[in-house]
């Protein structure tokens, strides 16, 4: 199998999920191994919410931990901090030249932030997809791991290279593609009976991979249900079918069945439905939360595995910029 350059991110914004994991970090886990991967912290893009200098360091450390937590191996991945490369921000400000203002604001996330923050939408909000394109195609990257709410960022960011290429007549980037191994992408739903499983929801909405098995039976015990079915054989109402979604991921499929039998024949019983996700839940994450606790303590483990991620994504991002600079026109005297 010929190796292809996948690059992928998660935002600093508190701790991993379980939508994290599932939709994203789970793939690059098994990707490091058979691709050159680049996985880094978007630490650039959570600036569109002006996050407070303290929390930002903070919340960056802790994705890192949670990184190495989940298995990712910087002996055979490029892990790194997106603000480490100076050359990221350089081709966003290129690409953002042949961006065009109705094109960015027909984006589903930006209307969605518009909506639900109106008295922030800055430029940094507007141009979000770009500096997406300018963090995958910096490293010529054709698949990127990502959940099913990326799927139309991925397709901004071939727009971008390919207008790129168009206007300055050469192949420098190739297309690169929402990756999940062939299958559907990944949506994990959140604990409140609709959308996805997100912390701009509250924290009741998600389980966090460092919540302990008290805080995930609580908050599942408070997961969204219904009143229960009363005809037999009837599809799951939309909460329901997320617990279930949730379990075909976390449980064995005997259970799963199981379940999905008591439901169609109207005998299902939510709490011990719930009590046995949840169970399910702790003993999944368990191995990863464990390792997080220990790795924190790790002050010399984690300067390192940044010092040599710079190092090494920098190299990459060089030679990209290098080609960027001259098919421009920037040329040295
Ligand atoms: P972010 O930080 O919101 O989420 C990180 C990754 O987790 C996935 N994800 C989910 N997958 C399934 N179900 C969910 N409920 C769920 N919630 C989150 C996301 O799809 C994503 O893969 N813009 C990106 C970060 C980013 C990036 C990139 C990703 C910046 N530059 C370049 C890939 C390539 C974001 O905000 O993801």
């Amino acid at each position: 199998m010929s190796k292809e350059i996948i690059v992928s991110g998660i935002r600093p914004t508190g701790n991993l999920h379980l939508g994290n994991y599932l939709g994203a970090v789970n793939n690059f886990i098994k990707m490091q191994y058979e691709h050159h991967c680049y996985f880094f912290i978007a630490d650039y893009h959570s600036l569109t919410t002006h996050p407070n200098p303290a929390d930002l360091h903070n919340n960056v450390k802790q994705v890192l931990v949670e990184y190495l937590a989940c298995g990712l191996d910087p002996e055979s991945c490029t892990l790194y901090i997106q603000s480490d490369l100076p050359q990221i921000p350089e081709l966003y400000m290129m690409l953002n030249m042949h961006a065009n203002l109705g094109e960015l604001e027909r984006v589903a996330s930006f209307k969605d932030k518009a909506r639900t923050q109106p008295n922030n939408i800055n430029a940094g909000l507007l141009t979000y997809p770009v500096l997406m394109a300018a963090d995958i195609i910096i490293h010529k990257a054709t698949k990127v791991p990502v959940g099913k709410d990326q799927e139309q960022h991925l397709e901004m960011a071939r727009t971008f290279g390919n207008r790129f290429n168009r206007v300055y007549q050469k192949e420098i980037f190739p297309e690169p593609f929402a990756f999940n191994y062939g299958n559907e992408l990944i949506k994990i739903p959140g604990l409140q009976g609709g959308g996805k499983m997100s912390k701009s929801d509250g924290d009741g909405n998600v389980i966090n991979l460092i919540d302990t098995p008290e805080v995930i039976r609580k908050k599942m015990s408070k997961a969204v249900t219904d009143a229960g079915a009363t005809e037999p054989n009837t599809l799951p109402t939309v909460p329901v079918q997320n617990l279930f979604d949730i379990m075909k991921l976390v449980s064995t499929q005997d259970k799963l069945k199981h379940y999905q039998d008591l439901y169609a024949s109207c005998s299902i019983r939510y709490g011990d439905f719930k009590k046995d996700l949840a169970e399910d839940m702790i003993v999944y994450l368990q191995p990863i939360r464990e390792k997080i606790s220990d790795i924190q303590q790790n002050e010399n483990l984690l300067k390192k595995v940044a010092r040599i991620g710079k190092e090494k994504a920098s190299e990459s991002a060089n030679k990209t910029l290098k080609e960027c600079r001259e098919a421009i026109g920037f040329r040295s005297f």
